[in-house]
């Protein structure tokens, strides 16, 4: 692999000798050459650093690192997540009945038969509140992947949704569960415990907490009609009190943050209904079709991946931004911010030796055209280069006046002006022609100039539909996939939250007012500046 690695960063170093503006210049085809469609989606890598060359030199990276063959492992059931010894098949979840017959996948289609059943009746009114009325709001319960897929989806999908309102909580702190039922009424809503183990502390409390808020209002047996819960631990669902015809099971072969496919997805098809779920799952399967079968150099999350780790270890990028010109998708970035930190954010080989490079980028965004009125400062004038992927709908849901046009012109315009930026002489002829004096001129052109040679990816999709918000999150699942595959990482594992959950049990005593013993000099101060404080705040 040295070789690989060694002409990559030839590569690397010659085109940091070049810009953008050159690299446009030299080939008028660049457009058609470094852009990849398929129906539905649009994906424009030609603003990225790259040429032909250096395209060929990781498409040689992903041969010798046999990323196909670990994706065929992964599909056909592999226990490819090493440390915790599963296998990783949430592409089964969009494929109901379909081609995977690991073990368990068959169960597939009969849970989302009866998921999906249980929303048209809820959404029907035919699932009923214990006074025998209709269910008018939904609070889902969850955190992490139990939370910010569906809660994203919900959001990206308003359009579609005309189902009972769906509210999240996700937060132990109190303030996410009081201002979120403050306007419910605990008789017309459905509480959701979503949670793959059943016993992460912020669920849990929550789910207790709503038990509370329901039995309070409904007493105990009221409370149970307004209980549901989806989960892979039966037993605990058991134990909590909801009733087995409202639990809905997945498996350990899914991990959390790829299980917005499975039954942690019915809050949402709650809002949208199941013909739209399907149309959401079948976005995905897509996406899945494609990459297991484009070639490689045709492969759109293959290359996604391949430039994700050109940007950090050739480019050096430390951190990316998705930009999503696109209101609706405001929450996707914190979505794939668990995708891929999580999946990635690692430091050791699937071996257990370090890693040879740096792996996993901080991912980071908000909605355009609000972020150019925020941190776009830094993207075009900061001293670090930092990528940006675009996601940009060609229609809007909701025709109003000029409105899409002027957020297609100010993404687009946002890409061109990272790309290409202002030269120092440009701006000086600029100033000269509106007559500014010279000594002005010199005074000001270094501020006004734009460096430009600032990468981005630009995802173009017709609108943003149930099948086009899956086949993107696929798309993202599998780019993530092959760069774990490229780094030669575990990106199904996450041993690097359960520290910081040990401790917060073992500091929970202190907290409630215990005395500390062997804390560290700074948690012991902290711990009696708050208890000092609380005794003095009203
Ligand atoms: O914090 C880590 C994590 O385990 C995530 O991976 C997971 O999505 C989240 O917690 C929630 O877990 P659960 O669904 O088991 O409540």
């Amino acid at each position: 692999m040295d070789p690989l690695w060694n002409a990559l960063d030839g590569h690397g170093a010659r085109l940091r000798g070049t810009t953008l503006r050159a690299l446009f210049a030299d080939d008028p085809t660049r457009f058609d050459r470094l852009s990849r469609r398929i129906e539905g989606l649009m994906v424009d890598f030609s603003k990225e650093k790259i040429d032909a060359a250096a395209l060929d030199a990781l498409l040689a990276l992903a041969q010798a690192a046999d990323v196909a063959g670990k994706r065929d492992a992964m599909v056909a059931g592999a226990p490819i997540n090493l440390t915790e010894g599963r296998a990783v098949l949430h592409v089964a979840a969009r494929d109901p009945g379909g081609i995977y017959d690991a073990a368990g996948a068959k169960e597939i289609g009969p849970v989302l038969d009866r998921f999906l059943a249980f929303a048209e009746d809820l959404r029907a009114g035919t699932v009923t509140a214990s006074d025998g009325g209709r269910f008018t709001d939904v609070i889902s319960i969850g955190i992490g992947g139990s939370d910010l897929g569906p809660a994203m989806a919900v959001r990206a999908l308003a359009p579609y949704a005309d189902g009972p309102r769906v509210h999240f909580i996700a937060n132990v702190d109190g303030s996410d569960f009081i201002d979120t039922t403050r306007s419910l009424d605990p008789a017309r809503t459905l509480v959701i415990v979503q949670s793959k183990t059943f016993t992460t502390i912020e669920t849990m409390t929550n789910a207790a907490t709503a038990r509370g808020w329901l039995v309070a209002a409904l007493g105990e047996a009221g409370a149970s009609a307004h209980l549901a819960a989806v989960s892979t631990n039966l037993e605990a669902t058991a134990q909590f009190g909801i009733v087995p015809e409202r639990v809905f099971g997945f498996w350990d072969w899914i991990g959390g943050r790829y299980s917005i496919w499975s039954a942690i997805g019915l809050p949402l098809a709650i809002a949208i209904g199941a013909q739209d779920f399907r149309a959401f799952l079948a976005g995905g399967q897509a996406m899945d079709r494609h990459f297991r079968t484009a070639p490689l150099a045709e492969n759109i999350p293959v290359i996604m991946g391949l430039i994700g780790l050109w940007r950090r270890n050739m480019m050096g990028a430390g951190s990316v931004a998705v930009i999503p010109y696109d209101e609706r998708l405001a929450r996707f970035p914190a979505y794939l911010q668990q995708l891929t930190m999580e999946s990635n954010g690692k430091r050791v080989t699937r071996g257990g030796a370090p890693v040879a490079r740096e792996t996993c980028p901080v991912v980071w965004g908000e909605p355009g055209t609000n972020a150019q009125h925020s941190f776009f400062q830094l993207l075009h004038q900061g001293s670090d280069v930092i990528p940006v992927d675009f996601l940009l709908a060609a229609t809007a849901h909701d025709p109003l006046g000029d409105h899409h046009a002027k957020l297609t012109a100010n993404c687009l315009a946002q890409a061109k002006a990272l790309a290409f930026g202002k030269t120092e002489a440009e701006v000086r002829d600029e100033m000269a022609g509106s007559g500014i004096a010279a000594a002005e001129i010199d005074r000001l052109a270094p501020h006004r100039s734009f460096p430009g040679d600032r990468p981005s990816t630009m995802l173009v999709y017709p609108r943003l539909d149930p099948a086009t918000l899956g086949r993107l999150i696929a798309l993202y699942e599998h780019k993530t996939f092959v760069e774990a595959a490229l780094w030669d990482i575990n990106a199904f594992d996450q041993w690097g939250v359960e520290l910081g959950k040990a401790l917060a049990q073992s500091l929970l005593p202190l907290v409630e007012g215990g005395e500390a013993q062997h804390e560290d000099a700074s948690t012991t101060g902290l711990l009696d500046t708050l208890r000092a404080m609380r005794s003095t705040t009203p």
